[in-house]
């Protein structure tokens, strides 16, 4: 089964304006717009960059796509500080990022609040990239799997087969974001073909197969090869390393 790549820069709170256009720029300049037809390629960066970083990849005609970092499942109304997905979608924005481990622990973000996004997204015909990973502690006690099969089955509940489709599940355990201690190449693996086991049983494996699935924490160019050759592995949830136009290409490329 031949799954196209992903490879999606998550650049968290980071990038003022002006910063954020550089960036968006510095990647432009380094990207083939033929790499797209072999590697889906999006940045999400914060709301407010998202319009200008999306003009500069127009401006290139650089199919270079666009993600949120989250949204609200709500279309409008009183609900102070939050971003619709016809807001995103008025904007250009086809992706969104949603359960990030971040916004799980940090925000208080519930897995009925991930299903809720993921619902919106789907209606409003976007893509959800949704996250999943357990903490150091759950994999200390072993129950990894179960944590994070769970996580997925609360993700998808009520999603139709259709719709799960384009949807992607990023793969991220905690101990691996920001903390340059990487899953291996094998345990990466191990995670991700449960999660494609856990769609298959949700759905069928016809569905669970065209699923991609991401695996993210500490990925970089010097590690990517061994965790893109992984058969359930279709690209990468990128943090640090998609904050530099260098490293993020390099990490387009190793996809290729
Ligand atoms: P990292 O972050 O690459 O900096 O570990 C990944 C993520 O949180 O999506």
């Amino acid at each position: 089964m031949s799954r196209k790549p992903i490879i999606a820069g998550n650049w968290k709170m980071n990038k003022n304006y002006g910063e954020a256009v550089v960036l968006a720029q510095s990647i432009s300049n380094r990207m083939d717009d033929f790499w797209l037809n072999k590697v889906d390629v999006v940045v999400c960066p914060p709301f407010i960059d998202l319009k200008p970083v999306k003009t500069v990849f127009e401006f290139d005609r650089m199919d270079v796509e666009l993600g949120a970092q989250n949204v609200h499942w709500e279309e409008a109304g009183a609900f102070t500080g939050e971003i619709s997905t016809g807001m995103l979608k008025n904007v250009g924005c086809d992706w969104c990022i949603v359960g990030h481990s971040e916004r799980r622990t940090l925000m208080g973000e519930t897995n009925e609040d991930v299903n809720r996004k993921a619902k919106a997204l789907i209606a409003a015909g976007m893509k959800p990239i949704v996250c999943v990973g357990e903490s150091l502690a759950v994999r200390d006690a072993e129950a990894q799997d179960e944590f994070v099969c769970a996580q997925v089955d609360a993700a998808f509940a009520g999603i139709p087969a259709a719709s799960a489709k384009s949807c992607v599940v990023a793969y991220e355990p905690i101990w691996a974001i920001g903390t340059g201690r990487t899953a291996t190449p094998e345990q990466a693996e191990a995670m991700c073909a449960a999660i494609r086991t856990t769609l298959a049983r949700i759905y069928d494996q016809e569905t669970a197969d065209q699923m991609r699935i991401l695996y993210g924490g500490s990925m970089n160019p010097g590690n990517a090869e061994g965790l893109l050759a992984q058969e359930n592995i279709d690209g990468g949830l990128i943090g640090g390393a998609a904050l530099d136009a260098d490293s993020f290409v390099d990490l387009v490329k190793a996809a290729l």
